[in-house]
Order: structure tokens, then C-alpha cells, then sequence
């Protein structure tokens, strides 16, 4: 079989024939994948990362660094304050999840390069006494959900090329983490071919493959709506979606009190916020700027204004992103049906690829520019944004890092869980002994009210844990 004329047209037209240098070493099959990679590639997508890189290089690309001198802080509706408005958003945030009009969606598609881990982060093991993994833990809550208000969350799960095979049969064979599969999901967001850095053209990583990565969590909102999510999610009665990501255990997208905020406010979107604390910290800040509530990338924001305070001694932009957002569904279909793409961005990154004696090279420094859509763009798009700040403590526990790093480790993350375990398990009037592990049930304890049984039932003698040990709700 030889390559189509008007394919061999287009890889001229865009300087890609390179991309054909062992074609006369593959075999039919290789041939026949190769051709159909070539087909499926978005070509006015590929010129369009292509003018993001010449844009760059030209520094065309910087943002006016002037008009952040008006960014400001929208109102943040502080989470669990327990004044009138807060209590009124608990209960109708409630009321939402009773009446199962709660769906959610898991952002899992991530290369997790910086942890370095063998498969998806999602099967990481995470938690502090039983090692259960991020998939255990985050299915928990929704398994509490059900427990607690009697209706299942339906919940999509995002997985990419790099993620998709071995997360479901990871999911399959933990029986999906104790949820019932009839609410699950499963989609893969698009790829995006990368560029090589230096000659800004596309490159192989196998004789018969393109070189792609994940199009980001940005890729979103156009997979599930080409796969059909958006009509599951309607078919299951959701009118309220909310996402997150796979790496934070202390997520807690399905926060009543964080649902009902969203509901009542009538926003299109919410989102969870902690507040930042040192200019340095690698965050993206919720600002207004012009009149748009948006995300500004720690990366863009000039250093001064970065560090401006407010007379209490706050950052001026304390907002920082956590990237957990609730979607009203009439807004994710208003984008699916609009002709809007969401911005690309670019990463210069390590990308394996095969050189000229037909070799696979791991590269040892950023070789590539990868794109990616990030989820968050989708703020600018929307009718009205609400801005909810979170305590860090309750709600924040990024796994970024592989083991002996200083931030965002297993070992921070334990630290943050087991912390968030004894703070509760003491509010609750249940001692727990110096330097022991204790880790709070996910699947079973969905808040304080279940602890409250728990240190109520006596199951610990005086209401006092000297031995590691998992905290079940009966
Ligand atoms: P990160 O931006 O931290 O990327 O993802 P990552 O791939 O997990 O890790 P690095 O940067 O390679 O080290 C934040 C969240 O967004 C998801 C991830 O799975 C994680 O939940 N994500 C990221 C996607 O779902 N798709 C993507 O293309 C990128």
C-alpha cells in the first residue's frame, strides 16, 4: 500500500513529509495505523500550535503586563462560615444531592510526569493505614453521597491515550471502587501532536506513530459532549456537574454547602479557591480583570503585582485555583454547541522520539512543545462566576511530586490526611494518640455527624485511638 496523493499533498503543504522516513520499512498493518493517525490530526490545529510556538519565539506573546494593575479579587463566599447564607446554601446543596440532580466529572487523562509513577495516578496508593489509592478514596466520597442521601452520583471519568486502557482495567478489576458501574462513565479527552523545539515540526516517537500528548483538562468539555456524556448526564437527571482533579484525596467536589452556593448564586460556574499565601506559591489566582472573572497562570503574572497586599496583609490576588469547579449542564451545552474552542497553551517539555538510525531516545532535558486546553478558560465564558474559598486544611492535598520532595509528595499528603483525620476525629471528642496514622473512611464517613455516631457508639474505649487503624462508620 503506498500513502494517498492528497495525503502526500497535505504533509507537503504543512513541511511534514520528514514524517515518512521509514515508511518504506513498514509493514501493511504499520502502514495502514500510520495513515489512519495522519487522518484523524486536526491540520488547521497543528498550524495553530505551530503559530503559538512562532508567536512565542517572536515574543509576540506576552500579555499586557500593564492592565494587571486593575485585576482584583472577586467576593469569595468563605465555606462553612455558618452564617444565614451559608446555612441556606448546606441545606440546598443538600437538597440537590437528595434529589440526585448531582453529577461529577474526574479529570484522570494526566501523563503525572512529575511523579514519575508506572500507570495512571489514580491507582496510586494513597491513604495513610490501608494504602487504599486515589480511585479508592475518591469514589469513597461519592459512596458516602449515596450513603447519605440515598441517590447514586453519576460520575464520568476522563482518561486520555496515555491513561485510558489501564485505568479501566484497573477500575474493572477493584470492581470500580465499590460504585455501581450503571453511574460510570468513561471517556477519553483528544491528543494534540507536540513539536519539536528546535526545528518547530512534528515528530515520530515509533517508525509508524506521531508523537501526541494529552490536549489537557481544557479537552474536557468537547469529549464529553462528542461522546455522548452530556446525554448521560441529562438522561440521569444531573443539572448540576461538578469536576475534579485525580491527584487531590481531600477534594470535596461534592461539598454540599459548595453545591448550594452554586445553585443559589445561579451561576453557570463555581469554584473552590484557598487562599494563597506567598507571591511564589505556582497557582493560579481567580481575579477580575476588565470586568471578566478568569484564572491568570502564576507564569503570567508580573512578580509586583503578584506580591501586593491588601492592608489586612492578604495577597491583593489571594484566589488561589484549586480546579474544583460546578458547571451548571445548560452552560457545558451551550459551549458543546457553540462553535467556541477554548485557547491553547504551550509547555516545553520531555518528549521521547525516534531519531534518525530509527532509535526511541528518552530525552534528558525539555526537547519538545506540548499543547494543552485548560479547563478553566471556560470562566471567561460564563454568564456568572462564584468564588468559594475553602480552608486548605479541609480541602487540599495535591500528590504533584514523587516521594523526598519538599511540596506536593506522598509524604506531604499523608501528612495533610492524617492531620485532617485527628483534627475531626477531635472535634468530635476522640483522642488520638501521638504519632499514630489514622485514616477516616471514605466510602463510609461522608462528615462530622458520622464521627459523631462513632464517638458515640463507644467503639473506642474512652473515646481514645492509640493504634493505627481506619475509622468506619457502621
Ligand atoms: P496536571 O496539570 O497536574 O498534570 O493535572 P499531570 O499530567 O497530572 O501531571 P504532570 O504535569 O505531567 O506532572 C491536573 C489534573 O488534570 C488532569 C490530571 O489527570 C490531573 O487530575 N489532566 C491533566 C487531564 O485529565 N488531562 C490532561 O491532559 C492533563
Amino acid at each position: 500500500m503506498s500513502l494517498s496523493p492528497a495525503m502526500l499533498n497535505l504533509l507537503k503543504k504543512h513541511g511534514e513529509e520528514h514524517l515518512l522516513a521509514h515508511w518504506g520499512t513498514l509493514s501493511e498493518k504499520e502502514r495502514s495505523s500510520f495513515e489512519s493517525q495522519l487522518m484523524q490530526i486536526d491540520w488547521s490545529e497543528v498550524t495553530a500550535c505551530k503559530n503559538l510556538v512562532a508567536k512565542q519565539r517572536d515574543n509576540k506573546h506576552t500579555i499586557d503586563r500593564l492592565h494587571f494593575d486593575s485585576a482584583f479579587t472577586p467576593t469569595c463566599h468563605k465555606l462553612g462560615a455558618e452564617n444565614t447564607s451559608s446555612l441556606k446554601a448546606l441545606k440546598r446543596g443538600q437538597e440537590a444531592l437528595a434529589a440526585g440532580h448531582v453529577g461529577a466529572i474526574l479529570m484522570a487523562g494526566g501523563q503525572g510526569t512529575r511523579l514519575g509513577f508506572e500507570g495512571p495516578k489514580g491507582t496510586f496508593p494513597i491513604t495513610t493505614v490501608s494504602k487504599g489509592t486515589l480511585f479508592d478514596v475518591l469514589f469513597g466520597q461519592l459512596r458516602a453521597v449515596k450513603k447519605r442521601f440515598g441517590h447514586n452520583v453519576p460520575l464520568a471519568i476522563m482518561t486520555s491515550s496515555a491513561t485510558d486502557n489501564q485505568t479501566r482495567e484497573f477500575l474493572k478489576a477493584a470492581n470500580f471502587c465499590g460504585l455501581n458501574s450503571d453511574f460510570l462513565f468513561f471517556f477519553c479527552q483528544g491528543n494534540l501532536p507536540a513539536v519539536d523545539a528546535t526545528t518547530h515540526k512534528l515528530f515520530l516517537d515509533s517508525c509508524d506513530h506521531i508523537a501526541v500528548a494529552p490536549d489537557g483538562h481544557g479537552g474536557m468539555s468537547q469529549a464529553l459532549a462528542e461522546s455522548g456524556g452530556l446525554e448521560w448526564f441529562q438522561q440521569h437527571g444531573c443539572r448540576t456537574l461538578v469536576s475534579f482533579q485525580v491527584d487531590n484525596p481531600l477534594a470535596k467536589p461534592v461539598d454540599p454547602e459548595f453545591i448550594g452556593q452554586h445553585i443559589l448564586s445561579r451561576s453557570s460556574l463555581s469554584t473552590q479557591v484557598v487562599p494563597k499565601l506567598d507571591p511564589d506559591e505556582r497557582v493560579g489566582v481567580v481575579a477580575e480583570l476588565n470586568g471578566v472573572t478568569q484564572i491568570i497562570e502564576y507564569s503570567d503574572l508580573p512578580p509586583n503585582i503578584a506580591a501586593d497586599r491588601l492592608p489586612n496583609g492578604r495577597l491583593k490576588l489571594f484566589a488561589g485555583s484549586i480546579a474544583i469547579h460546578a458547571f451548571d449542564m445548560r452552560f457545558l451545552q451551550d459551549i458543546a454547541s457553540s462553535s467556541q474552542t477554548l485557547p491553547l497553551h504551550i509547555a516545553h517539555k520531555k518528549v521521547p522520539f525516534l531519531n534518525e538510525s530509527g532509535c526511541l531516545i528518552q530525552p534528558n532535558k525539555p526537547n519538545a512543545f506540548k499543547f494543552e486546553r485548560f479547563i478553566f478558560d471556560l470562566m471567561p465564558l460564563a454568564e456568572k462566576v462564584t468564588v468559594v474559598e475553602i480552608d486548605p486544611k479541609e480541602g487540599f492535598a495535591p500528590l504533584k511530586n514523587p516521594s523526598g520532595a519538599r511540596t506536593d509528595s506522598p509524604e506531604t499528603v499523608h501528612k495533610s490526611l492524617n492531620a485532617y483525620a485527628i483534627r475531626h476525629l477531635k472535634s468530635v471528642g476522640i483522642e488520638v494518640a501521638p504519632g499514630i496514622n489514622v485514616e477516616l473512611d471514605a466510602a463510609s464517613i461522608f462528615d462530622d455527624d458520622d464521627l459523631q455516631i462513632i464517638a458515640q457508639s463507644g467503639v473506642f474505649p474512652k473515646n481514645h485511638i492509640d493504634e493505627s487503624v481506619v475509622v468506619r462508620s457502621p
